[in-house]
């Protein structure tokens, strides 16, 4: 997601910090800005889309005195990506990059206000800037200033802050998102990650939640709430591609951990408290809609799929999902009063793009659920709901899938409502489940430690069913795609219920069934389904809140009170295994044989 960069020094700043936010470009963004003071004045440049655009606005700038530099990319959460929304945003006399979410920023927004400050973006971060300029007014103390600025801020932040009344200083905090300080010499360099500074600090300190300081004279003074402290540095990794997986084995693995995080943020701003607000969509859009077509491939087709159960159950509208390559030449039949969708991580997949476009010359509305902004199926689409998800460089898709469960799930929501066909009490009941999902998707020790234990059970046999029921059917289908993808072992999804029509014919010990039984959907259904599993003595690995004394191997849930939360626990569990058997089976995780990430051709 974002990135931020800083330094303090003597060198070319504008290069310092466009080079360091190349660095950080794996982490995705929609647009990018610098800010420098130097000679005390202050210097800032914002751009829309790639670092490209920025490199072209600051050609003609140079900056090569001692000063203090910040940049930062942004990728869009509070606010669409424009250059007024761009970081670092600006006060009178200060400039500041933040990552991470201020939690009361409208609180603090509405008492600036109230004092006749004036906001020029949308942001939660603008609200630091401006207490940071009050509060210097008051105090006539840049330090202290700062350090009342933190002690007001709720949330997750890691920001720092420039200004024309400390010339010679970079302000810094960090609590909940990541930040460290890079040392050479006198030279001072802050960043995000560490890939941003490898090749320049010889050193590095990663700031702990709750720090914060100023950095001047090549000297930093760090304090935390007991006061002023001590810290030691570490020698900085030379690996950047090892640097940008953050410590995680693969980046497979770094996005199953972040699941978290990004489905928070796609529900940013738009899971309101009894209502679902979608910024890109305009009133009246889903005007004389009486249906909706889905089409998308592989893990978008599966949260196509799931949707589609959400559609007609929830938000009472019929429905129907295709494969994209499937629709392309089927000559379907489609009336105008239908809302295409589709749905695709890149943006770029050409049997998607090609069904999209045969809808749109069918006089079809259409809405596209994406992950990258700009991408040729967002440009092509009436409107695009971004899941923010941030890059996704593992080729099987992982927090991709996640964000747009939750967009699709969210959008359900948002129809129901403006159609009418859902109360209130049940909004209020889903936007409550909602809101356990972050919590639900976090990977604790014990569960990646079980996953990894078990795996060791599961790399020979003839082959894996993933079975569930309902909307754990298409999570079973997704399940199975991921370990086809990266061990090389056949897996199929099948709707738990359709077993005994054929596949059950292959059960025996050496064909292993990873059942799904939630408990608060049809329980008692897919238990008899694994049952019969069971007494044809196939190997069972149940996944379920409640013990199930059939299995050879069980994996516990913990969420069971709505069956979404619970899709969600699984589905993480479902990565984890498929990601813990392909370790061992020595295979590249994120770049499986035979698998591009981006399927440009039909
Ligand atoms: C599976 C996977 C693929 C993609 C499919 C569609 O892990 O990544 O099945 O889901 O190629 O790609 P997008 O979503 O980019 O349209």
């Amino acid at each position: 997601m974002c990135g931020i960069v800083g330094y303090i020094g003597p060198k070319e700043k504008k290069e310092i910090l466009l080079d360091g936010l190349q660095e950080l470009e794996y982490r995705g963004y929609d647009s990018a800005g610098i800010a420098i003071v130097e000679e005390g004045a202050l210097h800032h440049f914002k751009a829309v889309g790639k670092l490209e655009n920025l490199r072209r606005k600051t050609e003609n700038f140079t900056s090569s005195g001692f000063g203090t530099a910040i940049g930062h990319t942004r990728w869009a959460t509070h606010g669409k990506p424009t250059e007024l929304n761009a970081h670092p945003h600006l006060g009178k006399f200060s400039y500041v990059v933040h990552n991470g979410i201020i939690e009361n920023y409208q609180a603090l927004k509405r008492e600036l206000q109230e004092e006749g400050i004036d906001f020029l973006s949308q942001t939660d971060t603008e609200t630091i800037v401006h207490l940071f300029e009050k509060y210097y007014t008051e105090t006539q103390d840049a330090f202290e200033a700062f350090r009342k600025t933190v002690e007001k801020l709720e949330g997750a932040y890691a920001t720092l802050l420039i200004t024309e009344v400390a010339p010679d200083t970079i302000f810094f905090a960090k609590n909940g998102s990541p930040m460290l300080i890079g040392f050479d010499g006198d030279d001072i360099y802050f960043a995000s990650s560490d890939t941003a500074v490898i090749g320049k600090a010889k050193e590095v300190y990663y700031l702990e939640d709750g720090e914060y300081g100023y950095a001047k004279s090549g000297k930093v003074h760090l304090f935390d709430a007991n006061g002023e402290k001590e810290f030691t540095c570490k020698p900085l990794p030379a690996d950047k591609l090892s640097a940008q997986k953050e410590g995680y084995r693969f980046f497979m693995e770094k996005e199953i951990y972040e699941q978290s995080e990004v489905v928070g943020d796609a529900m940013l701003g738009r899971v309101q408290d009894e209502s679902i607000y979608f910024e890109e969509l305009s009133e009246g859009f889903f005007d004389g809609i009486e249906a909706i077509k889905i089409c998308a491939c592989g893990t978008s087709y599966h949260a196509a799929l799931t949707a589609s159960y959400l559609f007609e159950r929830i938000a009472k509208i019929r429905c129907e999902v295709e494969i994209a390559s499937e629709f392309r030449y089927k000559e379907p039949l489609l009336s105008s009063d239908t809302l295409f969708v589709t749905i695709s991580q890149s943006g770029e997949t050409a049997d998607t793009l090609e069904a999209l476009k045969m809808a749109k010359r069918a006089g079809l509305k259409s809405l596209t659920v994406c992950n990258v902004d700009n991408s040729s199926i967002v440009r092509e689409s009436d409107t695009a709901i971004l899941t923010r998800a941030g890059i996704e460089k593992g080729v099987a898709s992982t927090k991709a899938f996640a964000t747009q469960t939750m967009a699709l799930w969210m959008l359900v929501l948002y129809i129901g409502e403006k159609r009418g066909t859902i109360d209130k009490e049940t909004l209020c009941r889903e936007i409550d489940a909602m809101r356990h999902v972050p919590k639900a998707l976090k990977v604790t020790d014990t569960l990646h430690a079980r996953i990894h234990r078990l795996s060791k059970r599961y790399l020979h046999g003839h082959g894996f069913f993933f079975i569930g029921r309902d909307i754990f059917y298409p999570l079973a289908l997704e399940g199975a795609l991921k370990l086809k993808e990266i061990s090389y072992l056949h897996a199929e999804g099948y709707p738990a219920g359709e077993m005994k029509h054929g596949p059950i014919a292959l059960a025996d010990s050496e064909l292993f069934t990873i059942a799904l039984m939630p408990k608060t959907m049809h329980y008692e259904k897919i238990k008899s389904n694994v049952e019969e599993l069971s007494a044809r003595d196939a190997t069972i690995c149940a996944i379920s809140p409640l013990p199930f004394e059939l299995a050879d191997d069980f994996i516990p849930t913990t969420f069971d009170t709505h069956p979404m939360v619970e899709f969600f626990e699984m589905m993480v569990i479902t990565q984890l295994l498929a990601m813990e058997i392909a370790i061992r089976l020595g295979n590249d995780v994120d770049m499986p044989r035979n698998l591009a990430k981006s399927v440009t051709v039909e």
